[in-house]
């Protein structure tokens, strides 16, 4: 099978702008990882062959699918029950988002698309994903990885510290190194705490630098990240369509449910494969 490779460009936190700055020349391609060393019981492969429901998913290019921002991408979390006999028609992996929530913006109410596995299999193939910045940019990568693997990384195990956190990051980038090389790349960065300090004109100006990266916002709740969050907003998409922007301020703000997070700050399992979910809708499109 062909999975992209998604490749995280950072082991340590890092002062952020300096990591983001270099971005394009520090990219510590973790490709050649060793196994995981945790043993191959953090990985639950799923034998959910659900295609049932599945539909042909393509990939949108640069500057691909703008989602909104801001007001637009307000929603509230919740939990969605299947109807009597709905249950068949979905694999696992949206079974498991419909019953651990999803946060979906009035305004997507009928475009946004909880993706299965293998359609986000499918969109992603022969792409390069890579994905840079501190912790929740690691959280963000392996909600997308449990959604690519089909399978929950040991038992939706929290990430609890840095090197626990390492660890499932490894483990997924070992499951998903079988790719093809003539991969078209798409680079997503953010960080968190790690530009709580950072003067706005210099994200700006990293835009600047960076084109054709989509741009990840802190998350809701930290020193500062409103101010940022909103002083950003009329620098990315969709007001400027050329720096493309995954806004998952809003559904960290709307989920504030105890398990939302298992630190107070990094989020739990769940509430990140959702934000995988806004960046599947942001590179792909169901047909038909
Ligand atoms: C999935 O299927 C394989 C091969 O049929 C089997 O060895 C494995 O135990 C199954 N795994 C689960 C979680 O059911
Ligand atoms: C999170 O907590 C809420 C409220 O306590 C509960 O309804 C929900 O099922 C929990 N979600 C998960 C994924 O555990
Ligand atoms: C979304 O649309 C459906 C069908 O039109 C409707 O039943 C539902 O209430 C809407 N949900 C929200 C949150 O607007
Ligand atoms: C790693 O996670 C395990 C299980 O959740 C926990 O017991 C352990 O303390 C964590 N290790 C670190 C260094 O946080
Ligand atoms: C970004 O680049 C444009 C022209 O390429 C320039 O006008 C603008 O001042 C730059 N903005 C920042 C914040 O550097
Ligand atoms: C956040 O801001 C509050 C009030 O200004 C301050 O007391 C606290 O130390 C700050 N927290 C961090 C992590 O910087």
């Amino acid at each position: 099978m062909k999975y992209p490779v998604l490749v995280l460009a950072l082991a340590a936190p890092i002062i952020c702008i300096l990591l983001l700055s270099l971005f394009f020349d520090y990219v510590n391609w973790e490709e050649g990882r060793a196994a995981p060393t945790m043993g191959d019981e953090i990985i639950i492969m799923s034998n959910d062959t659900n295609d049932y429901n599945r539909r042909r998913a393509i990939f949108i290019p640069f500057p691909h699918n703008t989602l909104g921002s801001g007001v637009d991408m307000e929603c509230r979390w919740e939990t969605k029950a299947l109807r009597e006999g709905d249950a068949a028609k979905y694999d696992s992996t949206q079974r498991a988002a419909f019953a651990e929530g999803v946060c979906v913006p009035p305004r997507l109410n009928s475009s946004l698309r909880v993706f299965s596995s293998a359609e986000a299999r499918e969109c992603l193939r022969f792409r390069r994903v890579i994905i840079s910045g501190d912790s929740y940019m690691k959280q963000l990568f392996v909600g997308l990885a449990d959604i690519l693997l089909s399978t929950k990384l040991s038992r939706d195990y929290q990430m609890v510290g840095s090197s626990n956190r390492s660890k499932v990051v490894a483990s997924a980038n070992h499951y998903l190194t079988e790719r093809r090389r003539r991969d078209n790349t798409v680079a997503v960065v953010g960080a968190g705490v790690h530009i709580e300090g950072a003067a706005l004109g210099e994200i700006k100006k990293f835009l600047n630098l960076t084109k054709r990266t989509i741009f990840v916002p802190m998350p809701a709740g930290l020193n500062r990240s409103r101010e940022v969050y909103e002083g950003l907003l009329p620098y990315l998409a969709p007001n400027h369509p050329e720096h493309p922007f995954l806004d998952v301020f809003q559904l960290t703000r709307s989920c504030t449910m105890q398990n939302c997070s298992y630190d107070g700050s990094h989020r739990s399992r769940y509430v990140n494969r959702w934000k995988a979910q806004l960046l599947l809708n942001t590179l792909c499109e169901i047909l038909g």
